[in-house]
């Protein structure tokens, strides 16, 4: 079946066709109309800017999906959207835009969770992928770790309990310069640094818990940054012109001690639960050395590792088509009364 799908709960607004069944799961077209250039001005995303911009592409884009997709909406099984969690006014934009949609063409409405759609990109890039496995969901505002016993079963293992891995990167990249969002950029700083050259506290919580803390790591390398500024010996970096030195280091010792502890509990998870598949999800998914890490773990464990390639780890419309088709299946239906929730 062809499922149109939307997706608006942050800075990119997104519409997809993606054309899922048994043993089938191709994207027919995947827009994506980035907004980081207009956020960049303010150094993060101002929601108020995102809801209005999201007003403005998501028409034109739905259109522009379909097209591509050589289909129109008499073609169209299922609309998929974004309804959860997010930035309110930003969701609305799509979960409105969505229920009109359907309820003026008569086509079932399909409310899709954000994290469960970024592990759907594990999904279409891998169409032989099935439940269990592990995810691990990695992006500006999650850092979670999920048993999915079933496409729409997915029990919370652990997480974060204040900011999230990528958050954590954007903070410190936009401290020393970097323009927002800092992640893709802190990624090829750290590959010219020395990880040894400070030592950072982990975000990887003691014992057998699965979650994590990052504050108290943000702010060790937000005090080593003020401390160094201090002493008259600021650390800075020219976005365009990254060299090793000073900021290499400190965003090769801080990813470093990140990833550290990201592996370390999906090593545990694995243990605790005796589940050999990872799946790696998210924005942060994106980052080289994480999937490194990630790598390395699984190779040693002989554990299965499946992450999507960098043009699914960010936020996209296709892997909220992927994910609708299993709420789809399993009875999960929007009516005009749907409503579009900031958390899980
Ligand atoms: O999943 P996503 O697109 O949006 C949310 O749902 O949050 O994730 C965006 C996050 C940003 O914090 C961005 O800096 C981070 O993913 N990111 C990276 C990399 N690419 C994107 N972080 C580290 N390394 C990267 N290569
Ligand atoms: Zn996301």
């Amino acid at each position: 079946m062809l499922i149109l799908a939307l997706e608006s709960s942050c800075d990119e607004t997104s519409a997809a066709v993606v054309e899922m069944d048994e043993g089938l799961r191709r994207i027919r077209s995947n827009h994506i109309a980035s907004q980081i250039a207009v956020h960049r001005l303010y150094g993060g995303v101002v929601p108020e800017i995102a809801s209005r911009a999201h007003i403005e592409a998501i028409s034109a884009l739905t259109q522009n999906a379909l097209d591509d997709a050589g289909c129109t909406l008499a073609d169209i099984g299922a609309i998929g959207v974004t309804a959860s969690p997010g930035l309110i006014g930003a969701l609305l934009v799509g979960v409105n835009f969505a229920k009109s949609l359907a309820y003026a063409n008569d086509i079932p409405l399909v409310p899709v969770n954000h994290v469960r759609a970024h592990v759907a990109a594990a999904l279409l890039a891998d169409p032989t992928l099935t439940p269990p496995f592990l995810a691990l969901v990695v992006s500006g505002g999650h850092t979670s770790i999920y048993a999915v016993e079933d496409y729409t079963t997915y029990r919370l293992l652990g997480g974060t309990r204040d900011d999230a891995a990528g958050e954590a990167f954007d903070k410190v990249g936009r401290v020393i310069g970097l323009p927002y969002p800092g992640g893709a950029a802190m990624d090829r700083l750290a590959a010219l640094g020395d990880a040894r050259a400070i030592a950072f506290p982990s975000p990887a919580l003691a014992g057998d818990t699965l979650d994590f803390s990052f504050s108290g790591l943000k702010t060790a390398a937000l005090n080593y940054l003020n401390g160094e500024a201090q002493r008259g010996n600021p650390i800075t970096v020219s976005p365009d012109a990254l060299t090793a030195g000073r900021a290499a280091d400190l965003a090769a010792a801080y990813t470093d001690t990140i990833v550290r502890a990201i592996v370390k509990k999906a090593d545990q998870a694995m243990t605790a639960t005796g589940v050999s598949t990872l799946v790696l999800a998210g924005g942060v998914a994106a980052n080289s050395h994480l999937r490194a890490g990630l790598n390395a773990l699984c190779a040693k464990r002989g554990a299965a590792l499946r992450m999507p390639p960098l043009s699914l780890c960010g936020d996209n419309a296709a892997m909220v088509g992927a994910q609708a088709y299993y709420e789809y299946l399993a009875g999960v239906r929007g009516t005009t009364a749907l409503n579009a929730s900031a958390s899980d």
